[in-house]
């Protein structure tokens, strides 16, 4: 039996590095992002914005012969995209940008997990990676829609996994400090703009950051464990 995965962000950082992995390890793959991605089949990908509530259910098109004409023994989907946000305090912030970073943080992977929840086949084990970060608990400041849109993610996680839907667990998953764009998008700002850029700076000069490909493991074995149920979190290197 058959193996989907679907995936935010699959055109860069952690999202890129998972997809060709799975591939390798015999998963179909469904990307979302708004860059193209071409990777061997059995990859598929819907060029879009995540800001756009249209998403879900033009995913749920593409998706629905694929579930009517195979056989799946295991459904995941992994929130992987994410917007760093806007980098300001508050009172500099664009009310907005603000409503858009929530759309892609928080609104789209809710609608993502309501999506799975419904088009699940009977038989298949359904499992929900959230990609988190410590700072859904820490408030850094100038990172507000971030940290808040991540906070509500956790959350929202937590409730999916407090339902009754089965065989179905929700992994809340800090990755550790990455080397992606995002890095270099948080540590390109100026001080002036960005009161926490020096905490990204300095990571970086301390040679802290992890490649994508090493954080993918605990991603790996949570979608493949047949044990679990209810809702799970966990840090890289835990
Ligand atoms: N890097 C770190 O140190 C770190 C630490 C903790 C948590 N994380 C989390 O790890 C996850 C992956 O981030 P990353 O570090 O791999 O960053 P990244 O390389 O910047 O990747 C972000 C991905 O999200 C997609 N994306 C962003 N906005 C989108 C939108 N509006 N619509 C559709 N797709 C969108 C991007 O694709 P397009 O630009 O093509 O749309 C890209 O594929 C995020 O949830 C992030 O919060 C990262």
């Amino acid at each position: 039996m058959a193996r989907l995965a679907i995936i935010t962000g699959t055109s860069s950082g952690i999202g890129a590095a998972l997809a060709e992995r799975l591939l390798g390890e015999g998963w179909q793959v469904f990307g979302l992002s708004r860059r193209p991605v071409e990777l061997p089949a059995p990859y598929q990908h819907l060029t879009c914005d995540l800001a756009d509530p249209a998403v879900p259910q033009q995913l749920a098109s593409r998706l629905a012969a694929e579930l009517a004409f195979n056989e799946y023994s295991h459904l995941a989907l992994v929130n992987n995209a994410a917007t760093p946000g806007q980098r300001r305090r508050f009172g500099d912030l664009s009310a907005a940008e603000t409503f858009r970073n929530m759309a892609i943080n928080l609104a789209a992977p809710m609608a993502l997990m309501n999506l799975v929840a419904e088009l699940r086949p009977a038989n298949a084990m359904l499992r929900v990676v959230n990609v988190s970060t410590g700072l859904a608990y820490r408030p850094l400041p100038g990172l507000a829609d971030y940290c808040a849109s991540k906070a509500g993610l956790h959350m929202a996680g937590e409730v999916l996994a407090a339902e009754d839907h089965g065989d179905m667990a929700v992994l809340s998953y800090a990755p550790g400090i990455v080397a992606t764009e995002m890095q270099t998008t948080l540590r390109g700002e100026t001080a002036k703009d960005f009161p926490s850029v020096d905490v990204f700076r300095a990571m970086h000069e301390e040679n802290r950051l992890l490649a994508a490909n090493q954080v993918l493991e605990p991603i790996v074995a949570f979608m493949l464990d047949a044990s679990r149920r209810g809702f799970y979190q966990q840090r890289h290197g835990e």
